[in-house]
């Protein structure tokens, strides 16, 4: 059984109303659950979204030996005597992020072995900068003939290295300025990513005993603990709010609220966003943590389009960028979007043309979009969970019922997506499917 989301169609009217508070980031809770590795007690992890890929990466930390239990938004980690250092093949399959426990589990015991990872299909996703990472810090790495990777440090201990990146990577930043925490030696990562998701997690892991200095810029420096385990006593880490989600909810109340205020979010996160919006024409209110759009008494056609280029942190996220397109459908004016992270991340492009939008596929990498056009019902498959979401948007200011297929891929990402936007009152569902 399957499920799928059924959508009401605004038709480009403005109604959504109230309070639409922000989740932690999904992003966070993929890195906080493999860093659990590091420690030798217990570690507590708050504001956690109910998500799907939460709950994989806590099924494989648990596979991994610990005892990984949840209570509402509370995640609470307890070591096993012994880690078992080869990730479980059918869940690390399934999430790409699962590439980033392999850094914690080799620093931690020595070794560490899986398969390749899964997850979004986003194009390419190599995964050449950890292993090149890994041989850096002095480990062996060897795949076999079922593709598995099998990779050992020397004498059980990573040693420091100067690490630079050919191009910047998030979960690789990530992976590897773990790893460095529990090696011999200092690590440098340069070039490194700068996502706020990155300094959060340093400032937890600091706190209990790693000496992470820099994250949050693009060189990293890491004194590591030659094996020493972090203790984390009794201090939880919180996750920071989801700016993704954050970035999509202020999209989705710029095209269909008449008055909606996105709540517990940190609006500095999305400053690449929030700034092309205002350029639109977007009304915005922006608190400390909230974020105010009263769009009802401007129609549509009154925001003017704006030119959008993906970028690592600080600039225009990626994740951000098919909700983006879908606000580009209703604005004035021809503009294009430029994918520069991934590959292959446009394709959701055709769908949106099937529901009416002017849209030109340039190539894999651009997408050129004459608006405003009326978007009409559609039944849509997302293929990743961030287009996923995107047509959610799209179907809630279409004309008709729309049908977004394959609920679980959004499930990945944002927790029980149905039941918060109807607070606000937007007609969504989810439906069994046979
Ligand atoms: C992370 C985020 C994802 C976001 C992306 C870009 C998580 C769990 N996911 O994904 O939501 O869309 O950052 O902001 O945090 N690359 C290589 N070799 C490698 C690693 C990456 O060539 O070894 C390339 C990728 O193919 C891609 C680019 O680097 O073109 C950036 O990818 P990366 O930052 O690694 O994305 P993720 O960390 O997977």
């Amino acid at each position: 059984m399957q499920e799928r989301f059924v959508i009401g169609g605004l038709a480009g009217r403005k109604t959504l109303k109230g309070e639409l508070p922000v989740r932690g980031a999904k992003n966070a809770i993929l890195k906080a659950l493999p860093a659990s590795v590091l420690f030798e007690d217990t570690v507590v992890l708050t504001n956690v979204p109910d998500i799907e890929d939460a709950e994989r990466m806590g099924e494989l930390v648990r596979a991994s030996g610990a005892t990984v239990e949840r209570s509402g938004s509370t995640i609470t980690i307890t070591p096993p005597p012994k880690w078992r250092s080869e990730l479980e093949h059918s869940i690390a399959e399934r999430i790409r992020a699962s590439i980033v426990l392999t850094g914690p589990m080799l620093a931690r015991t020595g070794s560490v072995h899986f398969p390749y990872p899964g997850g979004c299909v986003l194009g390419e996703r190599p995964i050449d900068l950890f292993l090149q990472g890994f041989t850096a810090m002095g480990a062996t790495v060897k795949e076999d003939a079922e593709g598995v990777f099998n990779i050992h440090a020397h004498g059980g201990v990573l040693l420091g290295a100067e690490i630079f990146f050919p191009f910047i990577s998030v979960t690789a930043t990530e992976t590897l300025m773990l790893a460095a925490v529990l090696a011999k030696g200092e690590t440098i990562l340069e070039n490194a990513a700068m996502e706020p998701e990155i300094p959060a997690l340093a400032a937890f892991l600091n706190a209990c005993g790693a000496h992470i200095e820099g994250a949050g810029t693009s060189t990293i420096r890491i004194q590591g603990t030659a094996g020493k385990p972090l203790r984390a006593e009794g201090r939880p880490m919180a996750m920071p709010p989801d700016r993704i989600e954050a970035g999509s909810f202020v999209i989705l109340a710029a095209l269909a609220g008449e008055d909606v205020t996105i709540t517990d979010c940190e609006p500095k996160h999305i400053d690449a966003l929030l700034t092309l919006l205002s350029r639109a024409g977007v009304p915005l209110e922006i608190g400390e943590r909230s974020i105010r759009v009263r769009s009802g008494a401007i129609p549509n056609e009154r925001y003017k389009s704006v030119v959008v280029r993906t970028h690592e942190y600080p600039g225009f996220p990626t994740d951000l960028q098919s909700p983006m397109t879908i606000f580009l459908t209703q604005t004035t004016g021809e503009v294009t979007v430029l994918e520069t992270v991934f590959d292959g991340r446009l394709r959701y492009a055709e769908d949106l043309i099937r529901m009416g939008a002017d849209i030109t596929i340039m190539n894999p990498h651009r997408i050129l979009i004459r608006g405003p056009r009326k978007l009409s019902r559609k039944e849509l498959e997302g293929p990743d969970l961030r287009a996923g979401l995107a047509y959610i948007l799209a179907a809630s200011v279409a004309v008709g019922t729309s049908i977004v297929n394959n609920a679980y891929v959004i499930d990945r990402g944002y927790e029980k997506i149905e039941e918060r936007l109807r607070a606000i009152g937007l007609s969504i569902r989810r439906e069994l499917t046979r």
